[in-house]
């Protein structure tokens, strides 16, 4: 529900296409999705590091440091998932408006969240949904924050991939497998991807 009645938009006189310009490449929303675990962050600051060696213009937001302000209100229900998703849906399109590309690292476990952010930018394909796929187990294994242990002992409830549903992407633009594979293998996907789809130019 808006409750900002009585506002008006102000038109920029310096657009997206003009702040690209500068920039020398595209921005867009590169949207890593996966369970917890999954390497999305690992996987989007590094690739956030060879975008820089390329001069590219970035940020990263990343689930756990988001939910220390903008998003420090919210837990893991399932409404609040949903707002966290559309508020950071909402600060990334202002990036893409800045002519950045800006990488996301939430876990996103809902569909119609992600593609409610896909509707959000100019152009679909602004929005490039990347799914870090690693099965669970492997996640578990991994248990990098011990979130997981515990999660099975019920000290956390609404725990993703245990006691909370993560809905696999149905038509993820890039599906990286992230179980058995170095990062630097994973950070060559992404960026070949991107090569290729012109976002920005071949090393
Ligand atoms: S999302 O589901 O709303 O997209 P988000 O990516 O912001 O989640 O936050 C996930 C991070 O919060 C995890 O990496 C983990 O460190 C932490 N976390 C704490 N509680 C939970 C929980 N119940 N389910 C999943 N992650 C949790």
């Amino acid at each position: 529900m808006n409750k900002s009645s009585n506002t008006y938009w102000h038109a920029a006189t310096i657009t997206r296409p003009d702040r690209q310009k500068l920039n020398g490449h595209s921005s867009a929303i590169l949207w890593f999705t996966g369970l917890s675990g999954s390497g999305k962050s690992t996987l989007a600051h590094a690739v956030e590091e060879e975008l820089y060696r390329r001069k590219c213009r970035t940020t990263v937001l990343d689930g756990d440091n988001v939910r220390h302000g903008l998003c420090g209100d919210l837990g893991f229900s399932e409404d609040d998932r949903t707002e966290n998703i559309r508020r950071i849906g909402q600060v990334a399109t202002l990036f893409v408006d800045a002519g950045m590309i800006v990488l996301t690292a939430f876990i996103s476990p809902f569909r119609i969240d992600r593609q409610r952010v896909r509707m959000m930018v100019e152009e679909e394909s602004d929005f490039i949904e990347v799914f870090c796929d690693c099965p669970l187990e492997v996640c578990e294994q991994r248990d990098v924050k011990g979130l997981y242990q515990r999660a099975r002992k019920g000290e956390i409830s609404d725990f993703t991939g245990i006691s909370s549903p993560y809905e696999t992407p149905a038509n993820a633009d890039l599906i990286v497998k992230t179980a058995g594979r170095s990062v630097e293998e994973c950070v060559a996907d992404v960026i070949s991807y991107l090569e290729d789809r012109g976002l920005i130019a071949k090393a």
